[in-house]
């Protein structure tokens, strides 16, 4: 194994080797589905060396023995994972996707028969909040529930991310692709950003949850419609089967699951239908249990 310090005696960041390559990304799999791409190792050794030096261990080996025995392993293994995922992310993201949404889903749904007049979106891996106010901003301003009760939940296992989103207060670069109208509607200027405005805040709430870990979801509730974009891409085959499954549990009958336009349920075996709009393809649990519901078929 590798580790230790330089010929000359100084301190030297350790190097990873193929097997303990291998043993990180066993447990990064186990613990959230989060795979590693080929430069994998790398990717590690860059983003973990310094966190080494910080916990004084000389190899990545220790590392391991450290997240899986140690006490403080969870905690850790939780750190690791914020250093390597991507929470790349931005408002009004996939514009072509959340036309149908608007155009299609959020009509069936205000328009089902016996409905409780109360509607519920998650939006599953949210980074810092974007997603989950821009469907907060579409349902409030698609004018089709007036009176009712609107939850939107965002979700992550990076509570770093989640204080971002609690503070809903972004910089250009979460703007890129929001409407000018959209954004001086919904948003007001403060030092540091633009913050979105407490109407659409008060819709939203932010937990920690792990996707791989269904006990964690009953803090969502009962869910209508799931946004799940730009993160099944990151997992093992495995993990997205797990979690399209957990998901089809946790939607009411009729909800929707929506995903990012380079990922698709074609490879997973899923009960979820297809459901073809003009530009996009969404998943759909059956109907038949929907009072007035219609299913596709
Ligand atoms: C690239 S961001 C996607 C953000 C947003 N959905 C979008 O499309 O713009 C992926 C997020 O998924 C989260 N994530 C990855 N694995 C997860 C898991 N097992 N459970 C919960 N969140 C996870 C990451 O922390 C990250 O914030």
């Amino acid at each position: 194994m590798s580790g230790g310090g330089s010929a000359r005696g100084g301190p030297t960041r350790p190097r990873i080797d193929e097997e303990e390559t291998r043993l990180l990304r066993e447990i990064i799999e186990e613990y959230c589905g989060v795979t590693l791409a080929e430069d994998g190792g790398f990717l590690l050794e860059r983003r973990l060396g310094a966190r080494l030096d910080e916990l004084g261990l000389s190899s990545f080996l220790d590392y391991y023995y450290y997240l899986r025995f140690d006490l403080r392993g969870p905690e850790e293994l939780n750190a690791l994972v914020e250093r390597i995922t991507t929470h790349e992310t931005y408002l009004f993201r996939e514009q072509f996707q959340l036309d149908a949404f608007s155009r299609y889903v959020l009509p069936e749904l205000a328009g089902r028969d016996g409905r409780r007049r109360a509607l519920s979106v998650w939006s599953a891996g949210c980074s810092t909040g974007e997603e989950a106010y821009t469907c907060a901003i579409l349902l409030r301003g698609s004018g089709l529930f007036d009176g009712w009760a609107l939850r939107v939940v965002g979700t992550d296992i990076s509570n770093r991310v989640l204080a971002t989103a609690r503070a809903g207060v972004y910089g250009e670069s979460s703007f890129r692709t929001t409407p000018a109208s959209q954004r001086a509607r919904y948003f007001e200027q403060r030092e540091g950003g633009a913050r979105v405005i407490d109407t659409i805040r008060r819709m939203c709430s932010f937990h920690r949850v792990n996707l791989l870990n269904p006990a964690e979801y009953d803090v969502v509730g009962a869910i209508d419609v799931i946004f799940c974009r730009n993160v099944l891409i990151y997992l093992t085959p495995a993990a997205r089967h797990q979690i399209v499954e957990a998901f089809y549990d946790t939607l009411s009958p009729g909800g929707y699951l929506l995903l990012g336009h380079s990922e698709n349920l074609l490879h997973v075996n899923t009960r979820f239908e297809h459901v073809h709009f003009e530009n996009d393809l969404v998943y759909r649990k059956p109907a038949e249990a929907i009072p007035g519901g219609t299913s596709p078929r």
